[in-house]
């Protein structure tokens, strides 16, 4: 493994390529903030998507809440009307709008209603009602639809008269639901309302719509309380996000110290690993030169064998020399001695 190998696996790529990988690219030189980004967008998309939920539940509870109360309003009357002004009226007692004028009579169904809902208005989170028409009683000053939704609601209601009509606005100052239901002539109805001396109309038929019964219910204090649990709930999960994030940053943290310190001790390694060839090659040579060196001391060996040899050769010869000369010499001392004689 050579340097430049080294290098390239443990630094991160610093190229960057186009198109998808460069998202990845993106990731992974940034991490922590592309993550801090991943929740943040997490976070708000789930109290935006949370709050349109609770906005969606508050309605739907308005509503079913309003129809409850609207039709405990519609059964009161009913009751009211066959347990209470069919049976005393029998015994000759006046039903009448003017009751409180008028000694002995009591009040008429539909009156009742009115002020029921009158009633009910004065409790702060209580809901009010009201039942009114385009042709009311030429007595009832307040009569006859009084704004918007209660021009549309009426206008709905008769060519829809078994559906509801409701909408959340804002209501003398307050978030308010107001719902509609069509307040239907009944065979019993028609024949009072066609007859009385006052009547605005003296045609109404079974079926047709009369009137409208509205129930107005103040939100505001609902959606105060609710709004606050959205508030505390999105700043437990900011919460929870800046720890997971915090300790990320923590672990990332910790991360790179040990790939530093692991690439620190690659190189460490690495150099060791160098100068150990280095040193591998130095001893190679050195037992190189001491081949040789043996190869030379061989070689002189062997060149000193022929010349001691040679020397040996010499020797013999210069000892039998020798002899010979011994030999020679005494020879001549015979010869001499011979002679002597
Ligand atoms: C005994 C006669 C009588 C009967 C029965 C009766 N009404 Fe009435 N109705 C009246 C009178 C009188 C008024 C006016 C009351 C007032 O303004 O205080 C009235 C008012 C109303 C109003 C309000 C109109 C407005 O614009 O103010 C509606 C709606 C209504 N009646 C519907 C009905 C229905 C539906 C029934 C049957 C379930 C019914 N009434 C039965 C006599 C009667």
């Amino acid at each position: 493994m050579d340097q430049h190998n080294v290098d390239k696996n443990l630094k991160r790529p610093s190229k960057c390529f186009q198109g998808v990988e460069n998202i990845f690219c993106v990731f992974e030189r940034y991490p922590v903030f592309v993550l801090t980004v991943i929740f943040l967008i997490g976070v708000i998309t789930m109290v935006l998507h949370m709050r349109t939920l609770t906005s969606h539940l508050i309605a739907s509870m308005a509503e079913k809440n309003a129809a409850l109360y609207s039709d405990a309003l519609e059964e009161l009357r009913t009751l009211y009307t066959s347990e209470v002004v069919e049976r005393v009226r029998a015994r000759g007692i006046e039903v009448t709008h003017d009751y409180q004028e008028k000694e002995g009579a009591i009040p008429l169904p539909v009156t009742l209603s009115m002020m029921i809902g009158e009633r009910i208005a004065t409790h702060a989170q209580g809901a009010r009602s009201r039942l009114y028409s385009d042709l009311p009683f030429p007595w009832r000053k307040d009569g006859g639809p009084r704004d918007d939704f209660e021009k549309k609601a009426l206008e709905f209601l008769r060519n829809h008269p078994a559906e509801s009509f409701s909408r959340i606005e804002a209501f003398e100052g307050r978030e308010s639901i107001r719902y509609a239901t069509a307040d239907i002539m009944r065979p019993s109805c028609v024949q009072c309302h066609n007859t009385h001396p006052q009547t605005p109309k003296t045609d109404w038929k079974s079926g047709d719509v009369r009137g409208v019964l509205e129930v107005i219910h103040p939100l505001d204090h609902f959606m105060r309380e609710t709004g606050e649990e959205l508030r505390g709930t999105a700043v437990f999960l900011f919460i929870i996000t800046l720890s997971a994030l915090i300790l990320l940053l923590l672990l990332t943290g910790r991360l790179r110290q040990t790939s530093r310190r692991v690439q620190q001790r690659t190189e460490e390694l690495e150099k060791a690993l160098m100068s150990t060839e280095s040193a591998h090659a130095r001893t190679a040579q050195a037992l190189q030169e001491a081949e040789q060196n043996r190869q030379r001391t061989e070689e002189a060996l062997k060149q000193t064998e022929n010349s001691k040899k040679e020397l040996e050769r010499l020797n013999v010869f210069m000892v039998g020399r020798e002899l010979k000369m011994m030999e020679l010499k005494e020879e001549i001392k015979d010869l001499k001695e011979k002679l002597g004689k």
